[in-house]
């Protein structure tokens, strides 16, 4: 039988991929910040003009499709999920790399029905590795097949991390304690890729066993969190509970803009990788 949302699918690694061309193009430019919730929260042009680029390309192929993203909840969109075909869309994920020509910056385009993740795209455009999940046909990265790190034992391994923009000193000290407990475990190492979508691949590709953060938006987890799964790896909430529902909007459905916390994980027990590291 046909693919439903191929086409959409398709119609999302395009205008992942000609997004990603303006945000390399750019990157030559000056670039305008300004900020958003706090002094540390940064937004420019282009993450406003590459979401309506998305958004508008969308619309005149899928007129009737619904659109969650981040520039337009932060201009007072509502962010809420319906069971309509829903594109969740984060323009630039890594403003704060973009800003600074750090290199990691990706493009995030979830794609939801009936509430449930049908396919996710996140383009590392300064990479060029195009990364892809469609539910039930597992996860890619520039066509080539995705699998979770199979490494059981946390003290063999990297855990990413990101430090999100909340600069309040008890936040922080909360943030830095987790950081200890982890870091003390003691596990290899700690990453962040300056990037929610980035780091979630990275954990998919296998070179990174977990990431979590506490506070992420929806627009942050919606493609990455299929890619992950789609690869074989769990999502979670800090109770250990499938935190899916809150990564494929299920806080969005509750018109929250972030979910309280999402760890990714690599599924235990698969025999196909190698453990030993
Ligand atoms: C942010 C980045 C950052 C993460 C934040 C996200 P943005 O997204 O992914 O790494 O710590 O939680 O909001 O603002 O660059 O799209």
């Amino acid at each position: 039988m046909a693919d439903l949302w191929q086409n959409a699918m398709d119609h999302a690694v395009a205008a992942a991929r000609r997004a990603g061309q303006v945000v390399r193009e750019a990157l030559l430019d000056d670039r305008k910040v300004m900020t958003k919730s706090s002094s540390v929260d940064l937004v420019t042009q282009t993450d406003q003009k590459v979401e309506q680029l998305i958004i508008q390309s969308v619309k005149e192929k899928f007129p009737t499709h619904r659109f969650i993203g981040e520039e337009s909840v932060a201009a007072g969109e509502p962010c809420i999920l319906t069971d309509d075909p829903t594109w969740i869309v984060d323009p630039i994920d890594g403003t704060t790399n973009f800003v600074h020509a750090f290199p990691f910056v990706a493009v995030s385009i979830g794609f939801s029905v009936n509430k449930q993740m049908e396919f996710g795209v996140v383009f590392s455009c300064l990479e060029d590795k195009m990364f892809t999940a469609r539910r039930g046909s597992g996860a890619f990265c520039n066509g080539e097949p995705l699998q979770v790190s199979g490494q059981k034992d946390i003290q063999r391994s990297i855990i990413a991390t990101e430090f999100g923009s909340n600069r309040d000193p008890e936040v922080v000290d909360k943030m830095f304690s987790s950081l200890r407990n982890v870091l003390c475990i003691p596990v290899h190492g700690m990453r962040g890729a300056g990037t929610a979508a980035i780091n979630m691949c990275l954990v998919a590709s296998g070179c990174v066993e977990a990431y979590y953060e506490i506070g992420m938006h929806v627009w942050d987890l919606a493609a990455s969190s299929l890619i992950v799964s789609e690869a074989g790896g769990v999502l979670m909430d800090v109770e250990g509970k499938d935190a899916r529902a809150s990564a494929d909007g299920g806080d969005a459905r509750r018109g929250a803009k972030s979910v309280r916390c999402a760890c990714v994980f690599r599924r235990s027990g698969r025999s196909d990788v190698p453990t030993d590291r």
